[in-house]
């Protein structure tokens, strides 16, 4: 991985590098759109268990990508909304909620921070989101404003994410190899994704930011949201090795009083 100094436009450059992962994350096995579309479920096992029964609830995905995970609540009875700020991911989404035949689900094209106009004001039983959404936002105190805003009284926001000390750990998943107290923007300038490291890309700068466990729970109490609960995992990190007794991904949950 490669740094190189200043920072660019990061919602431009983080965009543009987005629209050219879709067409490399539909072709490849990594989401196996063919496998999705045939019925393979997209959560991580302890989502389910985590968020309860959502049938008939309205759930809203920030950072949705093409989608996989909006639909897998899809299918499951909630009403989706997903949003993304790549037209190219949003249209994929759309074709596979044809293709899966959840057809109540909407997905919009917006900048996270822009949710609020973008849905019209809009409020959901639940605000869903993360595994690998936080880090391409700059202010999570503006993130969690905004998140808070879209959950409905008496519903709940749950997020699923890499643990940020995963972000600071080697490949062997035990050796620190990063500063996990760095706020300032990582600028990485590389091609390929994580879903495919080799291939060839234009768009190769990317701006993303390590935001804390800390940080991101004060976020949302200071969004006055209630903190219920928050998890630590040692597996479901799609780049480093389980049950080395690190924490690898985190889920909470934070609820609007009623
Ligand atoms: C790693 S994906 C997370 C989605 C899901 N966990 C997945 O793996 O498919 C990150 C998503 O965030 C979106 N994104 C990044 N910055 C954004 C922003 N400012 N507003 C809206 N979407 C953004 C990207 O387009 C991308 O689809």
């Amino acid at each position: 991985m490669t740094t190189t100094p200043g920072t660019p436009d990061w919602l431009s450059a983080n965009r543009a590098n987005w629209d050219e992962r879709v067409p490399i994350h539909t072709a490849g096995p990594f989401y196996d759109l063919p496998g999705f579309v045939a019925g393979r479920d997209s959560l991580r096992d302890f989502e389910p268990a985590e968020v309860g029964d959502v049938n008939g609830r309205t759930l809203l995905h920030l950072q949705c990508h093409m989608g996989l995970d909006t639909l897998s609540w899809g299918r499951r009875g909630a009403v989706v909304t997903g949003l993304d700020f790549s037209e190219p991911a949003v249209e994929t989404a759309r074709a596979l909620a044809a293709q899966t035949g959840v057809t109540s689900a909407r997905f919009v094209a917006a900048d996270v921070h822009d949710a609020v106009q973008a849905l019209d004001g809009q409020t959901f039983d639940i605000v869903y989101t993360g595994m690998g959404a936080l880090c391409w936002l700059p202010d999570l105190t503006r993130w969690a404003q905004v998140a808070a805003a879209l959950v409905a009284p008496g519903g709940f926001l749950y997020l699923a994410e890499y643990h940020p000390f995963a972000d600071v750990l080697g490949e062997d998943g035990r050796t620190v190899a990063g500063d996990y107290f760095r706020r300032d923007a990582n600028v990485y300038d590389e091609p390929g994704t994580y879903a495919d490291p080799d291939a060839p890309m234009t768009a190769t700068v990317t701006v993303e930011w390590l935001h804390g466990v800390g940080d991101v729970v004060t976020a949302l109490a200071a969004a006055g949201l209630q903190v219920e609960f928050l998890h630590e995992h040692d597996r479901g990190h799609f780049r480093l090795p389980a049950e080395q007794g690190v924490p690898l991904v985190y889920s909470l949950r934070a609820a609007k009083a009623g």
